[in-house]
């Protein structure tokens, strides 16, 4: 039977640990990213060539309209799918060259994923649900029951613990689903429009903690949105149309007062 690479050879190959010009650099390349969906006949262009770095530690906020490719986009950089042409690095490593294991250690430990939907489980409480990464993970349960509520805390939800999600706001379950996403240490956190399904004040709140989980963790937060009001705490905007990047901004720069626009 072939060998497996021990966890501790992927974590050396995955994080560029002790190598402190990877670390500070980018965390993610994204070097004329396309993808194209074929259905039949039909050939969707998704994505059109995008090239893109992300700054280790930055709030990157993706901004552009329904269907334009941001989750097309997300799903390439966050190892979900494969890009039919260029290359996707994660601290350096050209993820295509991974293999499955690799790939499900990378999801796993590398990246945590947070949904318009919240995609709870809906049977579990909420420390439950935050454990449930670190138990993939091979973590001891009373090890991760403590990280979980430490989590939990962070996130302002030490109180509802135990809560199922049912029980819950929309805005509180998002953050569960953030402390799940965060279970696991990942370096960085992709959430797409993760304010979709939430009022303008809870939105707020929400991209509000994305910066301070930043700030306090140092997790590089990518965010899309099609929601102008969702840049401000961002520290960048990539503008994508149409499966291209249109361009870079800062939130200062966008020619709308994100607050007045309701
Ligand atoms: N799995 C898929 N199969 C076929 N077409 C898809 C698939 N996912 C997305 N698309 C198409 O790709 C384009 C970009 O979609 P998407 O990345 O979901 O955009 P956004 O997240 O910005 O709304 C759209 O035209 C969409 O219909
Ligand atoms: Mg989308």
């Amino acid at each position: 039977m072939e060998e497996r690479a021990s966890d501790e050879a992927l974590e050396r190959l995955l994080t560029s640990s002790g190598d402190n010009a990877a670390r500070s650099g980018y965390v993610i390349r994204a070097v004329d990213v396309r993808k194209v969906y074929r259905m039949g006949d039909s050939e969707t262009h998704a994505l059109r060539g995008v090239t893109l770095d992300v700054h280790r530690g930055e709030y990157l906020s993706i901004m552009g309209p329904s269907g334009s490719g941001k989750s097309t986009f997300f799903n390439m950089i966050g190892g979900l799918d494969k890009p039919t042409a260029g290359k996707v690095y994660i601290d350096q490593v050209d993820i295509a060259q991974l293999d499955p294991y690799e790939l499900a250690w990378l999801r796993c430990r590398k990246v945590g994923y947070v949904f318009q939907t919240f995609n709870l489980i809906q049977v579990m409480s909420c420390i439950e649900n935050v454990m449930l990464p670190m138990a993939f993970a091979g973590r001891d349960s009373e090890e991760a029951r403590e990280k979980a509520m430490e989590i939990l805390d962070l996130v302002g939800l030490g109180d509802r613990a135990l809560h199922k999600p049912a029980e819950m706001s929309g805005g509180q379950q998002q953050r569960v689903a953030i402390a799940r996403a965060l279970a696991n240490s990942p370096d960085i956190l992709l959430a797409d429009e993760p304010t979709a399904n939430l009022d303008l004040k809870t939105g707020k709140e929400i991209i509000d903690l994305f910066r301070r989980l930043r700030d306090k963790l140092g997790v590089t937060v990518i965010s899309a949105t099609h929601d102008l009001k969702m840049l401000k705490a961002s520290d960048r905007i990539a503008w994508i149309d149409d499966g291209r990047l249109a361009r870079l901004s800062t939130p200062a720069e966008v020619n709308i007062d994100v607050e007045e626009v309701h």
